[in-house]
């Protein structure tokens, strides 16, 4: 059967890490309160001439070359970022031009957290139904671009950075590598709870991000729990089956809860929160590759994506590696 098997994987961060402590310099907050309800310690700011496709192409330049392929064999480019550089054109057309590598289709994917998830589940159908062989799918963000950073309550939480896998398409034996299924979900209903004040067709500017964390955190929980058991029941796996999860890292304490529904050690869960802090659609990616780099997850295991985000918007996808 045709699936598509994860080659490599790559990241890219701004150059500046900002601490707590820094921050706390600026507006009123505390290392303590931050990693306390957070678990993060640290995050990445772009500086001047860092954008979500400068660090999408350094990302997608090292998942290229973990998998041994040239950018001239991508045929599929999908970019998942809330933070392009501009309204249009696409960000993925802008990695395709520094990539070198024109022609085939480029677009970006926007469901802000759950970004990757939805790029990975269209790529993954894309390659299965032969419309391309070699994607790059890809989360990028400067979600600090976005940010009221006035508001404690929302500025303290997330960072900008980029995480890549390369996808191939390839006819594999039923216990061998690839996607093995993906589950994605949307409910509208709760906008309010996480959104951009201003946009191209309301305010005619771009925004600030507006979020009441509290409700977000309850949905998130109980949102994730569901889809995990959706997309293990669609290939009739248990939780134990799982070696590793890599979720989207918004909060420590939900990566926690989440872990304990499913019956999972905390020890089979990457966690980058604490370093990366909340990257929107590049926090799974960003992730998913410090797992491979550092050797925990290796050729033949089984990685659970999952995340959930504004929208709202959630999914996991199933991946044998
Ligand atoms: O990526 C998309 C999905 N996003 C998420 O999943 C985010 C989910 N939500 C969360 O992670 C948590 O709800 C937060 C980290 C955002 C907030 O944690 P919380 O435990 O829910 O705190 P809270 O919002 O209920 O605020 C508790 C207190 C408040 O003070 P009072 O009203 O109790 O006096 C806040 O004003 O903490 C205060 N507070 C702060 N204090 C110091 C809020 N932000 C800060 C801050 N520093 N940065």
């Amino acid at each position: 059967m045709i699936r598509s098997v994860i080659r490599g994987s790559g990241s890219a961060l701004p150059e500046r890490a900002v601490t707590n402590a820094e921050l706390a310099e600026q507006i009123d907050t505390s290392d303590e309160w931050i990693v306390e309800r957070t678990g993060i310690r640290q995050r990445y700011i772009a500086g001047e001439g860092e954008t979500t496709s400068t660090l999408a192409t350094a990302a997608a330049r090292n998942a290229l070359a973990m998998a041994g392929i040239e950018a001239a064999d991508i045929d599929l480019i999908i970019l998942a970022t809330a933070t392009p550089d501009h309204t249009f054109p696409a960000s993925a057309t802008q990695v395709q031009k520094a990539l070198g590598c024109r022609g085939g289709i480029a677009f970006d994917v926007h469901a802000v957290c759950s970004g990757f998830l939805y790029a990975l589940g269209t790529a993954d159908s894309m390659l299965r139904t032969g419309m391309a062989k070699k994607a790059l799918v890809i989360g990028a963000e400067t979600f600090s671009r976005i940010l009221d950073w006035d508001d404690r309550t929302t500025c303290v939480l997330f960072g900008d950075g980029a995480g890549a896998i390369v996808l191939e398409a390839q006819d594999c034996e039923e216990d061998g590598p690839g996607i093995l299924a993906t589950r994605l979900h949307a409910d509208g209903e709760h906008k309010e709870l996480l959104y951009v004040d201003g946009g191209p067709s309301t305010t005619g500017t771009v925004g600030k991000l507006r979020m009441k964390g509290r409700e977000v955190f309850r949905h998130a929980v109980v949102n994730l729990a569901d889809v995990l058991g959706e997309t293990l029941d669609a290939v009739g796996m248990e939780p134990a089956d799982i070696d590793w999860v890599v979720p989207h890292q918004a909060n420590a304490r939900i990566l926690d809860a989440t872990a304990r529904k499913l019956g999972l050690p905390a020890e089979k869960v990457i966690v980058t929160v604490d370093r990366h802090a909340n990257t929107s659609a590049a926090s799974v990616p960003l992730a998913f590759d410090a797992g491979m780099r550092d050797g925990r997850i290796k050729r033949g295991d089984l990685v659970m994506f999952e995340a959930m985000g504004g929208g709202f918007t959630w999914g996991a996808s199933l991946a044998r590696i």
